[in-house]
C-alpha cells in the first residue's frame, strides 16, 4: 500500500525568519522518518532558502505554480526547469485561488501539469466545486471535467500526477467536507483515473479544505483519501505535526 502524502500549502505567507522557525519546529517534531510522505509548497521567492533548510530532512519541497511556457518573454513567471534547479519535487497546479483570481482555465491547468511532468516534477492537480455548483448538484460533473482536461493532455503520464480534491467552499472557511462527502467525490475521481490508466493505484488523491488536527484522522481513514493538502494548519508546526501523525 502506498504511504499517505501530507502536503502543506503555505500560500503567500512567510518570511525568512518565520520559515526557518516553522521548518525547524516541524523537523524536530517529526523526529524519526515519518511513516507518511511530507511536503511543503512554498512561495517561489523562498525556494532557495527552503531547499537549504530541507537539505537533510525527509520533507520534500513543493512550489505553488508553474508557467505553461518553457522560457522567454513571460514577465513574472517561473518555469518548471527553474523549479527543478531548486530541487522542487511537487508543484501545485490549478489551485482554486489560481483558477479564480488568475482566470486559469482547465486547459491552462492541463498544460501546467504537462510542463511540470516534462521536467520530472509531480504536479498536484487541484479540482473542486464552488458552493453554488454543489448546491446545484453539479459537484461530480465539475470535478470530472477539471480532471478530464488533465487526463486528455497528459496521456499515459497521468499515473505520475497527484490529485487534490479541494471543495472551494471548504478552503480557508473552517467548513470541512464531511468524511462521507469527501470520500464520495474521491471515489468518483478514483474511478475516472482507473479508466484512464492501468496504474491508477499509485496515484495519490489528497483532500484539502480546512483540514486540521481535529478532523484529519477521520478524513484520512476513508479508503480513497490518500493524504491531505493543508493550508492554514500547515503554518502552525503543532497542527501540521498532528495531521502528519493522523496519516500513519
Ligand atoms: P485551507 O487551505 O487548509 O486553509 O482550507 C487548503 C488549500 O487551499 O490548499
Amino acid at each position: 500500500m502506498k504511504r499517505k502524502l501530507i502536503a502543506g500549502n503555505w500560500k503567500m505567507n512567510g518570511s525568512l525568519a518565520a520559515n526557518q522557525a516553522l521548518l525547524q519546529a516541524i523537523t524536530v517534531g517529526l523526529g524519526a522518518p515519518a511513516a507518511c510522505q511530507v511536503a511543503v509548497c512554498v512561495p517561489a521567492a523562498y525556494l532557495a532558502q527552503i531547499q537549504l533548510l530541507l537539505k537533510d530532512s525527509a520533507i520534500d519541497l513543493g512550489a505553488q505554480d508553474v508557467s505553461t511556457h518553457q522560457a522567454g518573454a513571460f514577465t513574472g513567471e517561473t518555469s518548471s526547469a527553474m523549479l527543478k534547479e531548486f530541487g522542487v519535487r511537487y508543484c501545485l497546479v490549478g489551485h482554486s485561488e489560481r483558477r479564480q483570481y488568475h482566470a486559469e482555465t482547465d486547459a491552462v491547468v492541463a498544460f501546467k501539469a504537462q510542463r511540470a511532468l516534462a521536467d520530472g516534477i509531480t504536479p498536484i492537480v487541484c479540482v473542486g466545486e464552488t458552493l453554488a455548483e454543489r448546491e446545484a448538484g453539479r459537484t461530480e460533473e465539475v470535478v470530472k471535467r477539471q480532471l478530464a482536461a488533465v487526463i486528455h493532455t497528459n496521456g499515459h503520464c497521468i499515473s505520475e500526477i497527484v490529485v487534490a480534491y479541494e471543495p472551494v467552499w471548504a478552503i480557508g472557511t473552517g467548513k470541512t467536507a464531511s468524511a462521507e462527502q469527501a470520500q464520495a467525490v474521491h471515489a468518483v475521481l478514483r474511478a475516472q483515473l482507473k479508466a484512464a490508466t492501468e496504474h491508477s493505484d499509485r496515484i495519490h488523491i489528497l483532500y484539502g479544505g480546512s483540514m486540521n488536527a481535529a478532523n484529519a484522522a477521520q478524513l484520512l481513514a476513508q479508503p480513497d483519501i490518500d493524504g491531505g493538502l493543508v493550508g492554514g494548519a500547515s503554518l502552525k508546526a503543532a497542527d501540521f505535526l498532528s495531521i502528519i501523525a493522523a496519516a500513519l
